[in-house]
Protein backbone atom coordinates (compact mmCIF):
# COMPACT_ATOMS: atom_id res chain seq x y z
CA UNK A 1 0.00 0.00 0.00
CA UNK A 2 1.58 3.55 -1.04
CA UNK A 3 -0.26 5.79 1.86
CA UNK A 4 -0.67 4.00 5.20
CA UNK A 5 -2.06 6.09 8.48
CA UNK A 6 -0.66 4.37 11.73
CA UNK A 7 -1.60 5.75 15.24
CA UNK A 8 2.50 6.15 17.06
CA UNK A 9 5.33 8.41 17.33
CA UNK A 10 6.85 10.77 13.93
CA UNK A 11 10.38 10.44 15.74
CA UNK A 12 10.11 6.52 16.06
CA UNK A 13 9.71 5.85 11.93
CA UNK A 14 12.25 4.03 10.01
CA UNK A 15 12.04 5.93 6.65
CA UNK A 16 14.02 7.95 4.60
CA UNK A 17 12.31 10.77 5.48
CA UNK A 18 11.01 12.30 8.53
CA UNK A 19 8.84 15.20 8.07
CA UNK A 20 8.56 17.77 10.84
CA UNK A 21 6.04 20.84 11.46
CA UNK A 22 8.02 23.69 11.61
CA UNK A 23 7.35 27.37 11.88
CA UNK A 24 8.12 29.86 9.12
CA UNK A 25 10.91 31.21 11.11
CA UNK A 26 12.43 27.98 11.58
CA UNK A 27 13.00 28.38 15.02
CA UNK A 28 12.64 25.13 16.40
CA UNK A 29 9.60 24.09 18.66
CA UNK A 30 7.47 22.29 20.31
CA UNK A 31 4.90 19.59 19.47
CA UNK A 32 6.30 17.48 16.82
CA UNK A 33 8.89 19.63 16.47
CA UNK A 34 10.42 19.55 19.82
CA UNK A 35 9.89 15.35 19.67
CA UNK A 36 12.81 15.70 16.09
CA UNK A 37 14.79 18.22 17.47
CA UNK A 38 14.98 15.90 20.66
CA UNK A 39 15.93 12.81 18.64
CA UNK A 40 18.33 14.69 15.88
CA UNK A 41 20.06 16.42 18.76
CA UNK A 42 21.15 19.89 18.53
CA UNK A 43 22.90 19.81 14.85
CA UNK A 44 19.36 19.67 13.49
CA UNK A 45 18.75 23.28 15.40
CA UNK A 46 21.86 24.76 13.82
CA UNK A 47 21.18 23.86 10.36
CA UNK A 48 17.71 25.38 9.98
CA UNK A 49 18.71 28.39 11.81
CA UNK A 50 21.75 28.50 9.12
CA UNK A 51 18.90 28.32 6.32
CA UNK A 52 16.87 31.22 8.22
CA UNK A 53 13.09 30.98 6.96
CA UNK A 54 10.54 29.27 4.73
CA UNK A 55 7.29 30.52 4.04
CA UNK A 56 4.24 28.92 4.41
CA UNK A 57 2.92 26.50 2.78
CA UNK A 58 6.25 25.22 1.78
CA UNK A 59 9.31 23.07 3.71
CA UNK A 60 12.86 22.40 3.38
CA UNK A 61 14.94 19.71 3.63
CA UNK A 62 18.24 18.91 6.41
CA UNK A 63 20.20 15.93 7.16
CA UNK A 64 18.80 13.84 10.16
CA UNK A 65 21.53 13.99 12.08
CA UNK A 66 20.81 11.70 15.26
CA UNK A 67 17.82 10.23 13.74
CA UNK A 68 20.41 8.22 10.96
CA UNK A 69 21.07 5.79 13.99
CA UNK A 70 17.21 4.47 12.79
CA UNK A 71 18.34 4.72 8.87
CA UNK A 72 16.16 8.42 8.66
CA UNK A 73 18.77 9.99 5.78
CA UNK A 74 16.48 13.40 5.76
CA UNK A 75 14.51 15.81 8.20
CA UNK A 76 12.10 17.98 5.63
CA UNK A 77 10.87 20.63 7.79
CA UNK A 78 7.47 21.50 6.62
CA UNK A 79 5.74 25.29 7.19
CA UNK A 80 1.84 24.60 7.42
CA UNK A 81 -0.56 27.17 8.31
CA UNK A 82 -2.13 28.58 11.16
CA UNK A 83 -5.63 28.39 11.19
CA UNK A 84 -7.71 31.69 11.06
CA UNK A 85 -11.19 30.78 10.31
CA UNK A 86 -10.49 29.29 6.62
CA UNK A 87 -10.87 32.83 4.53
CA UNK A 88 -6.93 33.15 4.49
CA UNK A 89 -6.39 30.38 1.80
CA UNK A 90 -5.48 27.67 4.37
CA UNK A 91 -6.43 24.42 2.28
CA UNK A 92 -3.86 25.76 -0.39
CA UNK A 93 -1.31 26.56 1.62
CA UNK A 94 -1.71 22.95 4.00
CA UNK A 95 -1.66 21.96 0.38
CA UNK A 96 1.44 23.06 -0.38
CA UNK A 97 3.18 22.07 2.65
CA UNK A 98 2.48 18.53 2.00
CA UNK A 99 3.38 18.84 -2.00
CA UNK A 100 6.60 20.60 -0.93
CA UNK A 101 7.72 17.76 1.27
CA UNK A 102 7.07 15.23 -0.72
CA UNK A 103 8.77 16.51 -3.85
CA UNK A 104 11.65 17.16 -1.43
CA UNK A 105 11.49 13.57 -0.47
CA UNK A 106 11.42 12.18 -3.95
CA UNK A 107 14.29 14.78 -5.28
CA UNK A 108 16.67 13.02 -2.62
CA UNK A 109 15.78 9.91 -3.77
CA UNK A 110 13.71 8.35 -1.02
CA UNK A 111 11.20 5.52 -1.18
CA UNK A 112 9.90 6.34 2.24
CA UNK A 113 8.49 9.22 4.17
CA UNK A 114 6.51 10.06 7.16
CA UNK A 115 4.33 12.58 8.13
CA UNK A 116 2.52 14.13 11.26
CA UNK A 117 -1.00 15.52 11.03
CA UNK A 118 0.99 18.72 9.78
CA UNK A 119 -1.46 22.45 11.55
CA UNK A 120 -3.59 20.39 13.61
CA UNK A 121 -2.22 20.90 17.00
CA UNK A 122 -1.39 24.41 18.07
CA UNK A 123 -1.80 25.61 14.57
CA UNK A 124 -5.59 24.91 15.10
CA UNK A 125 -6.55 23.37 11.63
CA UNK A 126 -9.82 21.48 12.09
CA UNK A 127 -8.83 17.67 12.04
CA UNK A 128 -11.54 16.37 9.38
CA UNK A 129 -10.43 19.02 6.91
CA UNK A 130 -7.04 18.83 7.76
CA UNK A 131 -6.93 15.18 6.90
CA UNK A 132 -9.17 15.62 3.95
CA UNK A 133 -6.48 18.28 2.18
CA UNK A 134 -3.64 15.77 3.35
CA UNK A 135 -5.01 12.70 2.09
CA UNK A 136 -5.67 14.27 -1.46
CA UNK A 137 -2.73 15.65 -1.64
CA UNK A 138 -0.80 12.97 -0.85
CA UNK A 139 -2.58 10.33 -3.31
CA UNK A 140 -2.48 12.83 -5.97
CA UNK A 141 1.50 13.18 -5.86
CA UNK A 142 1.30 8.84 -5.54
CA UNK A 143 -0.61 8.71 -8.66
CA UNK A 144 2.44 10.07 -10.35
CA UNK A 145 5.12 8.74 -8.06
CA UNK A 146 3.91 5.40 -7.28
CA UNK A 147 7.66 4.40 -6.08
CA UNK A 148 6.75 6.43 -2.84
CA UNK A 149 5.77 4.95 0.18
CA UNK A 150 3.97 7.35 2.35
CA UNK A 151 3.00 6.82 5.98
CA UNK A 152 0.88 9.50 7.80
CA UNK A 153 1.51 9.11 11.38
CA UNK A 154 -1.16 9.99 14.11
CA UNK A 155 -0.51 10.41 16.92
CA UNK A 156 -3.84 8.90 19.31
CA UNK A 157 -6.28 6.90 18.22
CA UNK A 158 -9.24 9.16 17.69
CA UNK A 159 -7.11 11.04 15.50
CA UNK A 160 -6.45 7.88 13.62
CA UNK A 161 -9.87 7.42 13.01
CA UNK A 162 -10.93 10.97 11.88
CA UNK A 163 -8.42 10.32 9.35
CA UNK A 164 -9.85 6.64 8.39
CA UNK A 165 -12.82 8.28 8.06
CA UNK A 166 -11.72 10.88 5.86
CA UNK A 167 -10.25 8.38 3.72
CA UNK A 168 -13.25 6.66 3.17
CA UNK A 169 -15.09 9.39 2.49
CA UNK A 170 -12.49 10.39 -0.46
CA UNK A 171 -12.94 6.70 -1.65
CA UNK A 172 -16.13 6.34 -1.57
N1 LIG B 1 4.24 11.94 16.78
C1 LIG B 1 3.23 12.19 15.90
N2 LIG B 1 2.35 13.20 16.05
C2 LIG B 1 2.49 14.00 17.13
C3 LIG B 1 3.51 13.82 18.09
C4 LIG B 1 4.41 12.73 17.88
N3 LIG B 1 5.41 12.48 18.73
N4 LIG B 1 3.39 14.79 19.05
C5 LIG B 1 2.32 15.55 18.69
N5 LIG B 1 1.77 15.08 17.55
P1 LIG B 1 2.09 20.49 16.30
P2 LIG B 1 1.39 22.42 14.17
C6 LIG B 1 0.62 15.59 16.78
O1 LIG B 1 1.56 21.44 17.33
O2 LIG B 1 -0.03 22.48 14.58
C7 LIG B 1 5.65 23.92 16.76
O3 LIG B 1 6.05 24.63 17.89
C8 LIG B 1 -0.29 16.58 17.45
O4 LIG B 1 -1.23 15.88 18.25
O5 LIG B 1 3.39 19.82 16.55
O6 LIG B 1 1.73 22.32 12.71
C9 LIG B 1 6.31 24.40 15.48
O7 LIG B 1 7.61 24.89 15.68
C10 LIG B 1 -0.93 17.28 16.27
O8 LIG B 1 -2.03 16.50 15.78
O9 LIG B 1 2.23 21.22 14.84
C11 LIG B 1 5.37 25.46 15.01
O10 LIG B 1 5.61 26.70 15.63
C12 LIG B 1 0.15 17.26 15.19
O11 LIG B 1 1.14 16.35 15.69
C13 LIG B 1 4.02 24.94 15.42
O12 LIG B 1 4.25 24.13 16.56
C14 LIG B 1 0.82 18.60 14.90
O13 LIG B 1 0.94 19.37 16.07
C15 LIG B 1 3.38 24.09 14.36
O14 LIG B 1 2.08 23.72 14.76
Amino acid sequence: MPLELVQGDIAAQDVCAVVTAANRELAGGGGVDGVIHRAAGPELLRAIREIGGTPTGTAVITPAFGLSARGVRHVIHAVGPIWRGGTQDEPELLAGAYRRSLELAAQAGCRSVAFPAISTGVYGYPLPSAAEVTLRTITAFLADHPDLHVRVVLFDAGTLNVFRRAWQRLEA
